[in-house]
């Protein structure tokens, strides 16, 4: 029998288990595909008293992470998340000789160039699969199947967590809490969910495919970010009146030798292939000079959907090590930031969906046109349905505008939030048609 592939799990959480259960289900055709066994040799967690699916041989078990670089170990899945203590663990896996494959996009965004400095050092492979859009080889897509392209323009919906909640609130009535108890329930928000609901999350998948595709190593701060945790259910239900959908896109594109990235909440036609995507799916559309358009969709979050990716990797690992660390070598060099520059967002022209509360009385609407006439901002067109609020006498004033700058947008929104008509601060969002 030729000799096993040895992995060593740190994190058996949701996406550990799956992991578990597909090498275990799954242990004849995978020994068949890449002509030795997977075998799982040690788990390391935080708690050793958790009760876990039985798939977990027992005997595996450790709080211990040192096991991962004392024991003989081939490959560590790195399913622990955070970046701490696990950036330290996965520095000395790769030290010590064992290859690594993480679902941790926030590690790989921020620590990238550290971590694949050191397998470069050691001659090791590291596999992400996991890390941006679940189930979808969305790396392996850039990374292989592109290669003959320029890479013009990157679409996502890469946060399975928000896109959920969007989904219930829009289709189901469900309130924002609801949604992401259930999405929790599920398995698919982070231990700390408000990564995925802050746009934090799609900013790190976006730093990732960026990277791939561009080059670029943008430091988080440099994506401009907004998610979906201050929407109001009020804004899905103007924007469906209007015809759109609400949905957090993470988008980067080339523009004129700049690289336009942003994370945010966008209205979307609802007959856009974008605003089809429901619950915890994701999908990333990639433009390439050659082939052109391209759209990838399948579940971005999830235990076994992850755990596929992470198995894909390992099968490569098992099969086409040599391959994998030649990849690895190529990326994220340290010190070099090989992509065009990041264009600031003010520079971005979008329509926008803008919503006022305002007191209903004569020249309100006539004062907001004005301010947006004055930095050059056309009106699309305009909602206000007859006022029931309660205290009485107040409306919600929704604008749909013409394409505008993002600087001339945020500045009419100031002025706007500055005049004493204005009850709340202006709610607004860009529009994509
Ligand atoms: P999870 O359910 O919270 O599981 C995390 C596991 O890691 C737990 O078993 C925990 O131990 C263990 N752990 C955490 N910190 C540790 C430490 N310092 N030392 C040892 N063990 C530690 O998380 P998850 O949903 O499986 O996600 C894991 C990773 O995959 C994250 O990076 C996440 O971003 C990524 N990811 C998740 C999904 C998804 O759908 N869930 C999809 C793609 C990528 P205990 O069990 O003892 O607490
Ligand atoms: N929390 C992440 C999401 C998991 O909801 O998309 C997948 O990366």
């Amino acid at each position: 029998m030729p000799q096993a592939l040895r992995i060593g799990l740190l994190g058996c959480g949701t996406v550990g288990t799956g992991v578990a259960k597909i090498l275990s289900e799954k242990a004849q055709e995978l020994t068949r595909i890449t002509g030795r066994p997977l075998t799982l040799c040690r788990v390391v967690v935080r708690d050793v008293t958790k009760l876990r699916d039985s798939v977990i041989p027992v005997n595996l078990i450790t709080g211990d992470p040192t096991t991962l670089f004392s024991e003989p170990l081939d490959v560590v899945v790195e399913v622990a998340g955070g970046i701490g203590p696990i950036r330290d663990i996965v520095i000395k896996c790769l030290e010590s000789g064992r290859d690594l494959i993480t679902a941790n996009k926030a590690l790989l965004a921020e620590w990238g160039s550290e971590i694949f400095e050191q397998a470069r050092k050691h001659g090791r492979a590291i596999g992400f699969e996991a890390a941006v859009a679940g189930g979808i080889p969305i790396i392996r897509a850039i990374s292989e199947g592109m290669v003959a392209n320029r890479i013009t323009a990157i679409l996502g919906i890469l946060n399975g967590t928000s896109n959920y909640i969007l989904t219930r609130m829009a289709d189901d009535g469900l309130t924002y809490s609801e949604a992401l108890v259930e999405a929790q329930k599920m398995g698919y928000a982070e231990a700390n969910p408000s990564l995925d609901v802050d746009g934090t999350d799609a900013a790190h998948k976006l730093a990732i495919l960026a990277h791939l595709a561009f080059g670029v190593q943008p430091p988080l701060e440099s994506i401009p970010r907004r998610g979906i945790n201050n929407l109001d259910a009020v804004d899905i239900c103007f924007a469906s009146e209007l015809g759109y959908t609400i949905k957090l896109l993470a988008e980067s594109w080339n523009r004129n030798g700049k690289l336009a990235m942003h994370v945010s909440p966008v209205l979307l036609k609802k007959q856009a292939p974008m605003a089809q995507v429901r619950g915890a799916y994701n999908a990333v559309a990639l433009v390439g000079d050659a082939v052109e358009d391209t759209l990838y969709y399948g579940k971005g979050a999830g235990m076994l959907p992850t755990a596929s990716s992470i198995v894909a990797n390992l099968v490569d690992i098992a099969s086409s090590r040599e391959r994998m660390v030649q990849q690895s070598r190529l990326l994220w060099p340290k010190g070099k930031n090989n992509g065009p520059p990041i264009l600031p967002d003010t520079d971005l022209k979008s329509r926008f969906y803008l919503r006022l509360l305002v007191p209903d009385r004569p020249g309100i609407m006539a004062e907001v046109a004005g301010i947006l006439a004055t930095f050059k901002i056309s009106i699309a067109s305009v909602i206000q349905h007859e006022s029931t609020s309660s205290p009485p006498n107040r409306v919600q004033m929704v604008i749909m505008t013409h394409e505008a700058f993002a600087s001339d947008f945020r500045l009419a929104v100031a002025e706007i939030d500055r005049r004493a008509f204005a009850i709340f601060p202006v709610t607004h969002y860009p529009v994509a048609d």
